[in-house]
């Protein structure tokens, strides 16, 4: 018998319907509890119905959600305005109602109630980015994320710093993650930041099994583009920071050198190091993972003529620096990318790198050091602040 594509697609959704479209768990509480950020540096657990389904929508129980950077931005001071908002948008949890039209997710993999779910952005699919550079949605400027939306009482679970979320939002995307752990769920969007950066420095062709690379920063961002790059093959990682206990994460997690900028504590005397490890010619590429402006200019002395630097340290606004382009870039023929965040495609490639380093035995998970339930968020962020951890979560009780 032959089947024209319209009678295929019937049989696909008919059999998707079975397993999942349309259904609830037994159990979908009337309200649910968001810790709001009402004030700067204030957030108040409160509770809220949780509404109605509708026919596009996925109810999603939390389990846990990483605390970014940008969130404690946002609780220290409010730059993008979103007060009151609900936070949190490196979260995962289980799917406990789908709407009927939901079949899949934007993988085209099957859902039901009982997988386990992330959120990516929220594209708008209608500017110019969207419309004609499809590859690089992360590029559009009104990308958005669940967690960084500001409140809106019609759709109160906009934000993963919650006991529910609601994804309710036109062009949002979402992956089912059922063979991640909880923590490797968390660690995703931190992740797929590094493996895109990753991928912008590789379009520069300067790396592969034999390059010198430099990370300098060693926050999570820094530590997990350690993990991105030893499972990528490159084993010959310089590392600076100067925290000794984010130089030994980076020494676990594969760096070959590391080195303490408080100790060695001048331009020259980090050079010697760095020159001494790479034949005296500096680094091939450099990852600039600090969000400090000494740094980003101090970084293209570190990088050997004809290399490269992938500049990500900077989401948000601190600042200029100076550098003098005869000597840090045009002499140089420096190969500079920037990164910035990520785009939905490059969810899928982050899940395998995080089974690649799960195989490698590269222990991510140990960035975790801190986990705080949806009521002491105030102290999540303040240790987020103090630097004395390295990742910090929210995790559901
Ligand atoms: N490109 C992106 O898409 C993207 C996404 C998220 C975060 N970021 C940026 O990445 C940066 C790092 O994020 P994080 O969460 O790891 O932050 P973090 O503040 O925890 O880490 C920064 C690290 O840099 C170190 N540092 C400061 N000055 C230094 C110097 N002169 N030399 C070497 N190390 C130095 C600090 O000791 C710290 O460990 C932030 O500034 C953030 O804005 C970028
Ligand atoms: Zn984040
Ligand atoms: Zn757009």
């Amino acid at each position: 018998m032959e089947l024209n594509a319209a009678q295929i697609e019937s049989i696909v959704r008919r059999v998707l319907g079975d397993m999942g479209g349309g259904h609830a768990s037994a159990e979908i509480p009337k309200t649910a509890r968001v810790a709001m950020l009402t004030d700067k540096k204030n957030i108040q657990v409160k509770e809220f119905p949780i509404p109605a389904l509708e026919d596009d929508d996925i109810l999603v129980k939390v389990e846990g959600c990483g605390v970014c950077g940008t969130d404690v931005h946002e609780w220290r001071a409010d730059p993008f305005g979103l007060i009151p908002v609900v936070l949190g948008h490196e979260g995962t949890g289980e799917i406990i109602a789908l709407g009927k039209n939901v079949r899949c997710d934007s993988a085209g993999k099957p859902l039901k109630v009982g997988d386990k779910i992330v959120t990516s952005v929220i594209s708008c699919g209608e500017c110019g980015i969207c419309r004609l550079h499809p590859g690089t949605t992360n590029l559009c400027d009104k990308q958005g994320v669940f967690g960084l939306i500001g409140h809106n009482d019609a759709q109160p679970l906009n934000g993963w710093f919650a006991s529910h979320l609601l994804i309710r939002a036109k062009g949002a995307t979402y992956f089912r993650v059922n063979d991640l752990n909880l923590d490797q769920r968390m660690l995703l969007e931190l992740a797929c930041v590094c493996v895109h950066a990753y991928n912008r420095g590789n379009s520069t062709g300067l790396l592969n099994f034999g390059s010198r690379v430099l990370i300098q920063g060693l926050g999570p961002v820094g530590l997990m583009m350690i993990a991105v790059l030893r499972a990528a093959g490159i084993n010959h990682i310089i590392a600076i920071d100067g925290t000794p206990k984010r130089l030994e994460m980076a020494k676990k997690f594969g760096a070959k050198t590391c080195i303490n900028f408080r100790e060695a504590d001048t331009l020259d005397k980090r050079l010697e190091i760095i020159r001494s490890v790479t034949d005296g010619m500096g680094a091939d590429f450099a990852y600039q993972c600090t969000g400090a402006p000494a740094a980003a200019a101090d970084v293209y002395s570190y990088i050997r003529r004809g290399g490269g630097l992938c500049e990500m340290g900077f989401f948000v606004n601190n600042g200029e620096f100076s550098i003098n382009p005869h000597f840090a870039m045009c002499n140089k023929e420096i190969n500079l990318v920037g990164s910035w965040d990520y785009s939905a495609e490059d969810y899928p490639t982050t899940m395998a790198f995080l089974r690649q380093a799960e195989e490698m035995k590269i222990p991510i998970e140990e960035l975790i050091t801190h986990s705080y339930p949806l009521d002491q968020l105030n102290e999540a962020m303040e240790m987020n602040v103090s630097q004395q951890g390295i990742k910090i979560c929210y995790r559901a009780e």
